[in-house]
């Protein structure tokens, strides 16, 4: 028999739907705090603050990494967490779309997932919810210090959202991807649920001026 929500769920998913929109909308006055602007060309933003920086995790198969572990790649980031049940799984299938879109050049680029959620994010469940994205995809973990501290410099935003009906909780996080260079350095950042095509020529550009 096909259940009929109540309108007490159908509210509920209102208030959830709400409170996701509102979220979202923090999250991007906290980074537009930033300086953060359009770039003439392509669909890039670019910061008026220092974005990333270094920092100290564990990859998917359980090895101590660092960023300069990855000098000499372009590196392609994503914050969000393994139990995201729409936005991250959206992203991350954007963005192997945007690493097979980029051809060969896509040897240069390091597509980088790095949990908000490290207590249930361990390395065991992101080397297999990365591999479900794109084989390139690397996966860091840490501490929740080492993961805090990333996601400053960064200018991640995120935190738990409380639900104390829920028996596993919800994180809410800021929606940005973010193209670094290969010594480091920030290159552009584009919103969450921009076109993979329109990325992978922005990433292209970067990739050709060298
Ligand atoms: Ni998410």
């Amino acid at each position: 028999m096909k259940r009929t929500p109540t309108i007490a769920q159908i509210s509920i998913m209102l208030i959830a739907l709400g409170t996701i929109a509102i979220t979202a909308f923090v999250a991007w006055q906290r980074i537009a705090d930033t300086g953060i602007t359009e770039t003439a060309e392509g669909p890039g933003l670019s910061a008026a603050v220092k974005i990333g920086g270094p920092f100290a995790l564990t990859n998917h198969l359980g090895k101590n990494v660092s960023d300069t572990a990855y000098r000499g790649r372009y590196l392609y980031i994503y914050f969000g967490y393994g139990y995201c049940p729409d936005v991250c799984p959206t992203e991350l299938a954007n963005m192997a779309a945007a690493i097979d879109a980029l051809g060969p050049q896509a040897d240069k680029v390091q597509p980088l997932f790095i949990t908000i959620d490290p207590e249930r994010d361990t390395t065991e469940f992101l080397a297999e919810y990365v591999a479900q994205f794109h084989p390139r995809f690397i996966g860091l973990t840490g501490s929740l210090e080492a993961i805090a501290a990333v996601a400053k410099s960064y200018r991640v935003f995120y935190r738990k959202a409380k639900d104390e009906n829920a028996s596993e909780y919800l994180m809410d996080h800021s929606n940005f991807i973010y193209f670094m260079g290969d010594h480091g350095r920030f290159l552009t950042m584009f919103r969450g649920g921009t076109n993979p095509e329109a990325v992978a020529k922005t990433m292209a550009k970067y990739i050709g001026k060298g």
